[in-house]
């Protein structure tokens, strides 16, 4: 701890990743269902829907329809002549948005979620399949049938195990009949350009219960990029060199909490020493993290394990200063970015490119 002139303890503003306890209960990983910090201000009116791009003003108002949907089905129009107004009752349980990176899925999802009436629930799908492991399914359907709606984000069917767990998970809740169900997912640029969707994996994976559900198709190109323009991707203009970034973090002073300075090598060794689970709380004490000498990962279970820490880091409004020995797409090698986790990568590669736009 360090002390004021005149004695009074301050807090420590900077901290290495020794002095970060992230040792985390379940209960913290599975709790709140809230959306994350990133996600927690934004609304239908926020969105800005592309005027090139028909189907975001569409799916706009097609969430705003079914959240009021799921409003009148406990007849919540208020007021006196609220119970003389026809009642429109939700027909179609679940809602899945489909699109590309950076469209706005997640900040359309969350701002149904914070529209809706409660009791509702708000996770990713990392976290849903998480909870379920944790709890076992049929506890898990007990807790979740109360909501009314619940916000999955980034629906994942690249692995057989999670997808059967969600197929168990959606036939449970939805038993029920009082539970909504809106999910998101990100389709890789290269199927968009073969005019495939996830969703017809989806609702194949899902099988007898696709009926209850209605697939809408977001087009459009990552806002980032709309937002930010193009050239953070290119060579030089995202990083600085090692001792301009620590020049920076030296001269940082932290508003709220504390400021983290780590080598690329440093962050590795440290990530791969704990649980993924545990990175969120590795993010909770910290305002900025810097990172020193980003390079190309050669082992894929690095990659994977950044991309984690990025997602983490992304969702908690944690600020990133970076300096790098390659472009941002070259981080991740071709002979792994492109095949079955391409969309991790893709997802990463996007928030990073956002990350490092807003600067610290
Ligand atoms: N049409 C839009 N209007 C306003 N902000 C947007 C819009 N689309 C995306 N954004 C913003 O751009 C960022 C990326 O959007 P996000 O919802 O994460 O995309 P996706 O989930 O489709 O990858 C977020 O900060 C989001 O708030
Ligand atoms: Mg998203």
């Amino acid at each position: 701890m360090q002390k004021s002139q005149d004695g009074l303890e301050l807090p420590n503003r900077t901290l290495t990743f020794d002095q970060i306890d992230c040792e985390v209960s379940i209960e913290e990983v599975v709790g709140g269902f809230v959306p994350t910090p990133r996600f927690s201000h934004v609304s239908f009116e926020s969105y800005r829907p592309d005027p090139k791009q028909p189907s975001q003003a569409s799916t706009l108002q097609r969430l705003r329809e079914y959240v009021s949907g799921i409003q009148a089905e406990r007849g919540e129009r208020g007021g006196l002549l609220g119970f003389l107004k026809k009642k429109t009752p939700v027909a179609i349980k679940g809602l899945y948005l489909d699109g590309g990176y950076g469209v706005g899925k997640t900040h359309l999802l969350a701002s149904a979620y914070l529209e809706a009436p409660a009791p509702k629930a708000y996770l990713s799908f990392q976290e849903l399949a998480y909870a379920i492991g944790a709890k076992g399914m049929a506890p898990a359907i007990e807790a979740f049938k109360p909501y009314r709606l619940i916000c999955v984000d980034e629906f994942e069917l690249d692995d057989v195990g999670n997808t059967m767990l969600a197929k168990t998970f959606i036939r449970g809740v939805m038993e029920g009949g009082n539970t909504h169900i809106l999910t998101t997912s990100n389709t890789l640029p290269s199927e968009l350009g073969q005019g495939r969707f996830n969703a017809d994996d989806f609702k194949r994976e899902i099988g007898i219960i696709a009926q209850s559900f209605e697939s809408i198709r977001l087009e459009g190109e990552d806002y980032r990029h709309r937002a930010y323009g193009e050239n953070v991707l290119s060579e030089g203009i995202y990083a600085s060199d090692s001792a301009a970034l620590h020049n920076a973090y030296t001269h940082y002073m932290p508003l709220k909490s504390s400021k983290l300075y780590t080598t690329f090598d440093e962050l590795l060794k440290h990530l791969a020493a704990h649980h993924p689970i545990r990175y969120s709380r590795l993010l909770v004490p910290l305002e900025v993290v810097f990172i020193e000498g980003l390079a190309p990962f050669h082992e894929q279970i690095d990659a994977l394990r950044f991309v984690h820490f990025i997602d983490k880091l992304y969702d908690q409004r944690v600020k990133l200063a970076v300096s790098a020995r390659c472009t941002l797409p070259d981080l991740f090698l071709p002979e792994y970015r492109d095949k079955g986790y391409a969309k991790k990568y893709r997802r990463c590669l996007s928030r990073l490119h956002e990350l490092i736009s807003e600067g610290i």
